[in-house]
């Protein structure tokens, strides 16, 4: 892989060394590709060390689990929100920003496995929330059951450019959250996370996505308005501006927002044809600014196994882009 480009999601986490490393794959270590030496850029544990010392197995590797629905909630016809009892171990993991995990009924087979956010985790009751837009069939397949889900996780590469959204990366910083429909969820996530210690205002477009949610979620923190109108709560709590994304006077609105906030990070939760138009005019206007989107690949098995979320950059390498993380 190429070293100066990515960086892999598990590396020196409780989940490394993973799978790649039992095949001579890892993403960062070339002793674990099968080199004679060790040339890596990686500063953090040597993961060759850790796989030797650790028997040659892959370290904690993330089990199903059947979680209870402890509640569920639909917010529209097809917008439906899931508590689930996963334990405060496991809460606690799923907080940082990014965070998504694997969600099947009991009676569907791994098929119907497939990957959602985490929108809140509630460490002290040990509960996650999430929220699922119903399209077809692996997402009504998740209304059939009523009871418990077979879960797995948790898996961190929900966001590239994460590295910016670290609650212990930032303080006293300006952070932009512009989400749309169910990038909703990963945005009410990373704001839970960040508000303490930093100013988070959003810039929601709520198509297909309910306002009542939004008051629901982000805890009283923010006040909702009527459609575009901008409410300044207080400056340490940020704002929340609604706009229609592919409006052109909404754009030039975000942008006068970009101009007169000067951020010092934007992150851009939506699908990618908003990614790209919405992250080149952040980009122009703030070329200081860090940023970061939701990783809209294919993701299927989320450990750099099965190839659908992977493509061939100019080199002629195939990134897993469930793994991998761009470098900033
Ligand atoms: C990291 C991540 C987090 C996500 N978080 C949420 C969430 O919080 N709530 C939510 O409702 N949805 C979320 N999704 C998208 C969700 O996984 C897909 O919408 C779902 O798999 C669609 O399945 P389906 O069978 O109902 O529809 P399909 O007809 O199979 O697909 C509908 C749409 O979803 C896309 N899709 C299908 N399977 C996948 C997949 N495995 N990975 C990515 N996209 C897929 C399709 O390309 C299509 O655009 C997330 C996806 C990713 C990658
Ligand atoms: S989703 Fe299987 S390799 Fe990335």
């Amino acid at each position: 892989m190429n070293y100066n480009t990515y960086d892999c999601i598990d590396a020196g986490t409780e989940n490394c060394p993973c799978y790649l490393a039992l095949t001579g794959d890892c993403l960062i270590c070339s002793r674990l590709q099968g080199k004679d030496c060790c040339d890596c850029n990686w500063r953090g544990v040597c993961i060759y060390n850790e796989f030797v010392q650790g028997n040659r197995k892959v370290n904690n590797p993330r089990a199903e689990f059947e979680a209870k629905i402890l509640e569920k909630k639909f917010y529209l016809d097809d917008l439906v929100i899931f508590v689930l009892d996963v334990g405060k171990g496991f809460a606690i993991k799923a907080s940082h920003p990014g965070s998504y995990v694997f969600l099947r009924g009991r009676e569907s087979s791994h098929f119907y496995d497939l990957p959602i956010s985490v929108m809140h985790a509630d460490v002290e009751k040990g509960t996650i929330h999430v929220a699922v837009k119903i399209i077809a069939l692996k997402t009504k397949a998740l209304l059939e059951e009523s009871e418990r889900f077979i879960l797995r996780g948790v898996y961190r590469n929900g966001i590239q450019g994460v590295s910016a959204l670290r609650p212990s990366r930032t303080k006293g910083q300006k952070i932009l959250l512009i989400a749309k429909g169910i990038g909703v969820a990963p945005a009410i996530l990373t704001a839970n996370a960040l508000r303490r210690q930093n100013k988070v205002d959003f810039v929601l477009d709520t198509e297909k996505i309910s306002t009542e949610l939004i008051h629901d979620y982000l805890e009283g923190k923010y006040k909702i308005g009527d459609v575009k109108e901008e409410i300044n709560c207080s400056d340490e709590l940020g704002t929340i501006k609604y706009l229609t994304l592919n409006n052109e006077e909404d754009q030039k609105d975000l942008l006068r927002l970009l101009k007169k906030e000067n951020y010092d990070c934007v992150s851009v939760l939506a699908s990618d044809y908003f990614v790209d138009t919405i992250g080149a005019l952040v980009r122009k206007t703030l070329p200081e600014a860090k940023f970061a989107n939701s990783n809209n690949f294919r993701i299927c098995c989320g450990e750099g196994i099965c190839g659908a979320c992977s493509f061939v950059n100019d080199a002629g390498e195939t990134i897993r882009m469930c793994k991998c993380q761009r470098k900033e």
